[in-house]
């Protein structure tokens, strides 16, 4: 296993060790998730929401309960991966695709754990293009408006989200204030949703490090 890959495991079995046994979790997607979800054994909780097919078949095969989100009468602790986080937990998410719904799982937790290695950690959130989920009748327009903000979107040829919303991945944006960015983007008619998690940002980060785990919490 690389060290980078042991980060990501060090995270995700650090998230297993903080989970309520008997509550309903929101499960995220990914490299990093899916070493939690290898983790996760039969019962330890009520039900699981996940955040994309991929999770969905991954718990499955566990044994693990999974449910809709219409189904679940809460969810008390979600827990997903990042490519970027800042300092103030600020997060990018959607590489693997699945940030809508991560983000509709994310707003809806009580609690939200997010867990990666070392290299997810930066300064200003930006390095990472921004995925944006868009409706594809709307590609041209949103990707006009997104330069018009200083983006270079670039479409992700050949993808379909689970929503069957297409994905654009847009390089250049100056993210000086995140949770304003968000917003400009989602007010883009035809965008479903910004990989831009500020407004609903983590409330833990579990970062894996050649050191251990860090523990990072804002406030
Ligand atoms: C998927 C995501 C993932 O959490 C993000 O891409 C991190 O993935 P990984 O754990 O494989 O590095 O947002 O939409």
């Amino acid at each position: 296993m690389t060290p980078k890959e042991a980060q990501k495991k060090a995270a995700a079995e650090a998230a297993l060790a903080m989970v309520p046994r008997g509550c309903w979790l929101g499960v995220g997607t990914g490299s990093t998730t899916g070493y939690f979800i290898q983790g996760l054994k039969r019962g330890w909780v009520k039900g699981a929401v996940p955040s994309s097919v991929t999770t969905e078949k991954a718990l499955r095969r566990k044994g693990i309960r999974v449910l809709p989100l219409s189904q679940a009468r809460k969810v008390t602790l979600y827990v997903d991966g990042a490519d970027e986080a800042d300092g103030r937990l600020r997060l990018i998410k959607g590489g693997g695709g699945a940030l809508t719904r991560e983000k509709i799982l994310a707003t809806a937790a009580k609690k939200f754990i997010c867990i990666a290695d070392e290299a997810k950690w930066v300064k200003q959130l930006g390095k990472f293009p921004v995925p944006v989920e868009i409706v594809p009748f709307a590609r041209s327009q949103v990707a006009r408006q997104l330069a018009r903000m200083g983006g270079r979107p670039v479409w992700r040829k050949g993808f379909l989200t689970d929503n069957g919303g297409e994905i654009l991945d847009v390089r250049g944006l100056r993210i000086r204030d995140p949770r304003a960015m968000e917003k400009k983007i989602e007010e883009i008619p035809g965008v479903i949703s910004a990989g831009i998690f500020a407004r609903r940002r983590a409330d833990l980060l579990l970062l894996g490090t050649p050191r251990g785990v860090r523990r990072i919490k804002v406030g």
